[in-house]
């Protein structure tokens, strides 16, 4: 049995062939695709194992001329290029596996003499590749071990569990999975189960029929029957009722739903892929969610890195922000190498989320085309660092003191606070615009007449405020 061993770097090279030989194979080496297709044309072989990028072409996309030759060839596929984009053209020449550098020899050794053993090597070709432009970004190993989990699910239906902190890319990761899966052709449907207040929350995700209750002056299509063909996203599903997760439990079982008010039983067809940030156990242990549903819904579980144990993919996600910023209008920046590496340094609790809108706000403020690390660093320094944890605890116990030292009248507190916390937002951002009240105005989100018209109310005089 012999196995064809397309690699450029000698070193790889070198241990892979050990590995294999000690299983029994004998190996034939190459260094580029035209040596590979000469030797193919020559001898049957077992198994290949080939690298991507090589120096006459790409092992991926020259894939086809291999099958040509040889159909049912298994094929396993070693890439530095550890993006998911690479994972998923892995995947979608059916190659028997395909492992991200630097992977355990052992372990690649294994898995060629299983696809030798079953072989197993499905005639792959079922489409051109994946759709361009993937949204998700970062090579680090943490993330190599999720685009491995998003291409084991795209070829089939299995209920996905996606967890991780919030910001960390849950929702993106269900866009992904649906986008580049078998459903991409059916409605992606997302429902923010906590969002939702809970006597509505049934209704919203099973329908209801006209006068089911009061209110219900119409039949209401709910968004299992919208999903129909295609994928339901239940984000947040650590927050759902329990009345609501039943109903849900005995929907995942059934594969039909009934509307709320409704007799018929309706046949569904969706994928389900939930998300939560919260931790699971727990709650199940309190008696606050259900056990059994909790593993209908882990079928597969993908868990998200938080950013900070993945600081290596912080410059290529600031780098990405920073193009999709330009793309939306804002001025085109650059990060300098001590910038981005400054960057990768802070702890970014709200995680992706956090950095990309920190560098939507220094595309908006930069002054500069290219930041340095000097330029970054008074931007980093005003962004707020909430101690321990939940967002919006600072401004929590502001209130309270403010309340406390206050006072203000009854029938005035409303307007009386919302001043009191405007006064020092707007002074803040208008320190960090230079007095610009343009750039202060899409800073916050508001329009700048209203902006301006605020400031006069509140006696604010821009220009003061410019150090
Ligand atoms: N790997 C990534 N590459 C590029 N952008 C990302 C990545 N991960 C997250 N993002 C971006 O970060 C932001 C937050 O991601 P997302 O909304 O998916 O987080 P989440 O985990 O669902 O958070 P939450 O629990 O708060 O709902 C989005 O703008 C998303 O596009
Ligand atoms: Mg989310």
């Amino acid at each position: 049995m012999s196995v064809l061993l397309v690699e450029d770097d000698m070193s790889i090279a070198i241990v892979i062939t050990a590995a294999l030989e000690a299983e029994g194979f004998e190996v034939v080496r190459c260094d580029s695709i035209a040596e590979r297709d000469r030797l193919l044309g020559q001898q049957r072989f077992s198994a290949l194992v080939t690298d991507v990028m090589l120096t006459d072409g790409d092992g991926i996309a020259t894939i086809d001329r291999v099958r040509a030759v040889d159909p049912d060839l298994p094929i396993i596929i070693l890439s530095a290029q550890n993006t998911l984009d690479t994972a998923v053209r892995a995947t979608d020449t059916g190659a028997f596996e395909y492992f991200p550098k630097p992977f355990d020899i052992d372990d690649l050794a294994r898995t060629v003499r299983q696809a030798v053993g079953s072989n197993a090597a499905k005639s792959g070709a079922e489409e051109e590749g994946p759709p361009a432009g993937l949204p998700l970004v970062g090579r680090s190993a943490p993330m190599q071990a999720v685009y491995r989990m998003i291409t084991r699910v795209l070829r089939n239906d299995l209920t996905v569990l996606v967890l991780g902190e919030s910001g960390t890319g849950k929702e993106l990761v269900a866009e992904a999975i649906h986008q580049l899966g078998q459903r991409r052709d059916g409605p992606f449907v997302a429902v923010n189960t906590a969002a939702i207040p809970g006597e509505l929350i049934e209704s919203e995700l099973f329908g209801h029929e006209k006068g089911a209750f009061t209110g219900a002056v119409a039949r209401h299509v709910g968004k299992f029957e919208q999903a129909n063909g295609g994928t339901l996203f239940l984000d947040e599903i650590g927050d759902m009722p329990m009345q609501a997760q039943t109903r849900l439990l005995r929907a995942l079982q059934s594969g039909s739903i009934r509307r709320v008010g409704g007799r018929d039983e309706i046949k569904v067809d969706v994928r389900i892929i939930a998300a939560t940030n919260r931790d699971l156990q727990p709650m199940i242990a309190a008696g606050t969610f259900r056990e059994d549903l909790f593993y209908r819904l882990n079928v597969v579980p993908i868990t998200l890195p938080p950013l900070r144990e993945r600081a290596d993919d912080i410059p290529a996600l600031a780098r990405h922000f920073l193009a999709l910023a330009a793309q939306e209008g804002l001025p085109r920046r650059q990060l300098s190498e001590n910038a981005a590496a400054l960057l990768s340094r802070q702890p970014w609790r709200g995680n992706v989320r956090e950095l990309r809108n920190f560098i939507y706000r220094l595309a908006l403020l930069s002054r500069e085309d290219v930041v340095d690390a000097a330029s970054l660093a008074p931007l980093l320094a005003d962004v707020p660092r909430s101690e321990g944890g939940a967002e919006g605890e600072g401004l929590d116990a502001a209130v309270h003191s403010w309340l406390a030292s206050n006072s203000p009248a009854v029938g005035t507190v409303y307007d009386a606070a919302l001043a009191a916390f405007e006064r020092p937002l707007f002074e803040a951002v208008l320190r960090e615009t230079h007095g610009n009240q343009l750039r202060a105005a899409q800073v916050l989100g508001i329009n700048r007449n209203t902006l301006r018209k605020r400031l006069s109310e509140l006696g604010i005089a821009p220009g003061e405020l410019v150090r």
